[in-house]
């Protein structure tokens, strides 16, 4: 039931989505083996949030990525494989972060990415992440979205500029390393009438 302090739930995105190449559909259970091998390469945990997967890892991540099918209030993600004939070549992540007021519907959200380095430098990724903007922006009433990266991760900036996206920021020693050192953060955003134009 919707009541004076509860916003409308966002209805299921509709999925799979089908690009020229691939598809992206939510993230099963049995995908565990395709995503725990590129997520337990250090190369590709770099910049992430979290180190190279172990066995417990893996598990708690792909519980999160699983669950997270259809979000509707800030704080949930919808997460989804990327498959290229049939071979999961990465995942992608779209996180509601934020709304206007308390009775509106979410405004902002956040994106990511994470592709095995296998299949990279085939435009796969912007590919994948062009779709989810995409779904983003007509699925949701979101009025921003905002990539966050360490600088030093060249790849993924280059992947926000080909999606159109704007460096907005860099902010100094504000994301609390693994290794104990405060690294820098790069703000990507695009804005829906910037996505509508383009
Ligand atoms: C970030 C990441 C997804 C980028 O992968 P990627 O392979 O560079 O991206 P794409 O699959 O879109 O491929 C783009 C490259 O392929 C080339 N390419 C070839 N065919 C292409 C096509 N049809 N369309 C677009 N690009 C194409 C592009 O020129 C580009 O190469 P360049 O960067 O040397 O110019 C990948 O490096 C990654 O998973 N990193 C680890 C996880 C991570 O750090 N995630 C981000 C946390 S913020």
């Amino acid at each position: 039931m919707t009541t004076a302090s509860t916003p409308p739930a966002q209805p299921a995105p509709p999925l799979p989505l089908a690009t020229g190449r691939l598809v992206l559909r939510t993230v099963l259970a049995s995908d565990g083996a395709a995503i725990g091998a590129y997520c337990a390469d250090p190369e590709v945990t770099r910049y992430l949030p979290f180190a190279a997967l172990d066995a417990e890892g893996l598990a708690e991540r792909m519980a999160r990525l699983v669950a997270a099918t259809a979000p509707s209030v800030p704080g949930e993600s919808l997460c989804l494989a990327v498959l290229h004939d049939d071979v999961l070549v990465g995942d992608v992540m779209l996180r509601l972060t934020d709304r206007h007021g308390p009775q509106d519907p979410p405004a902002i959200g956040e994106l990511g990415w994470v592709f095995s380095p296998e299949y990279a430098g085939r435009g796969f990724a912007t590919e994948a992440a062009r779709a989810l903007v995409d779904l983003a922006f007509t699925h949701y009433p979101l009025h921003r979205l905002m990539a966050r990266l360490d600088p030093r991760n060249v790849a993924s900036a280059r992947l926000c500029e080909r999606l159109g996206m704007t460096r907005e920021a860099h902010t100094r020693e504000d994301y609390a390393d693994r290794d104990g050192t405060w690294s820098d953060t790069a703000v990507y955003g695009l804005l829906r009438r910037e996505w509508a134009g383009s």
